[in-house]
């Protein structure tokens, strides 16, 4: 007899470390999980970009309009398009049909989505981000039979087992969370040894007195700026390994392996 394949959405349930109490449909009402209930924020807030994500209008506007010309603002002229660094994070995350892969802050999915069809019907993407206006959006643009589900949760402390997804992509958010380290560990945590990760993130300029305005738009932005070279460098000390980098205008997109231990 042919059994049936568990859904999107039941095989996040088996990842979680914790069964949410009433694990099952109900916790889908929303036809996201949502491990933060009625809390309004992940974690403690950082500031004025991330209570926009919080809003009803930036979501509307986020996927077509706000990202792609912020982000054109952030890269300059010669950085990816948006187009450009979904098939970067895709390649660098070396998705393949059957891969899990956890797409952290996502937003409104764009990414989740193009992962899904990269890992195809076999393989689990799935969307976390603590913004329900985000995640009803993402929802709203994709379909989410297949490989494809969302969750509502904490960024910073992720609710997964050790050692479950095969690939982590953080675009666009590392910045603006309260602990980018505590995050950085719970990703390393997350993934399998020889799992991939890939986030974009920000990159302060050398030199002033660009320096000086990276640092003034963060802080007005509560968004922290980070040095080039610095993540690569909290990566390597969290043992991962083949490590890559590329800088375009103020973001850096760095990428990496963690490392696979052998035992005895
Ligand atoms: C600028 S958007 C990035 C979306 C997408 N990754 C992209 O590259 O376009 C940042 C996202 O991070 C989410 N976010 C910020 N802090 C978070 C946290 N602590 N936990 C979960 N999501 C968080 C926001 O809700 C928002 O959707």
């Amino acid at each position: 007899m042919p059994t049936s394949r568990p859904t999107a959405q039941e095989r996040l349930l088996g990842l979680l470390k914790e069964k949410p109490e009433e694990a099952g449909p109900a916790l889908f009402d929303q036809h996201y999980l949502d491990l933060l209930g009625a809390s309004e924020q992940a974690g403690p807030p950082t500031g004025l970009a991330q209570r926009l994500m919080r809003t009803s209008l930036v979501p509307t506007i986020y996927e077509h309009y706000w990202r792609p010309a912020l982000g054109r603002v952030a890269k300059g002229l010669s950085g990816p398009s948006m187009a450009g660094e979904v098939a970067i994070a895709t390649n660098l995350l070396g998705l393949e049909p059957g891969s899990s892969v956890l797409d952290v802050a996502c937003g409104t999915g764009r990414f989740t989505r193009a992962f899904g069809a990269a890992v195809g019907p076999d393989g689990l993407s799935v969307g976390l981000d603590g913004s329900r206006t985000m995640l009803a959006r993402a929802l709203g643009s994709g379909d989410t039979n297949g490989p494809v589900t969302y969750l509502r949760a904490d960024a910073v402390a992720l609710p997964f087992r050790p050692s479950t997804m095969d690939a982590i992509c953080c675009f666009a958010a590392l910045h603006m969370f309260a602990d980018p380290d505590a995050a950085l560990d719970s990703f390393t945590s997350v993934l399998k040894p020889g799992g991939r990760v890939v986030l974009l993130t920000s990159a302060r300029r050398a030199w002033q007195p660009m320096r000086l305005v990276d640092t003034l738009g963060g802080i007005a932005s509560g968004q922290r700026m980070f040095e080039r070279g610095e993540i690569g460098e909290k990566l390597r000390t969290r043992g991962f390994t083949e490590i890559s980098v590329r800088y375009a205008g103020i973001t850096q997109i760095v990428a990496g392996s963690r490392r696979v231990t052998i035992a005895g």
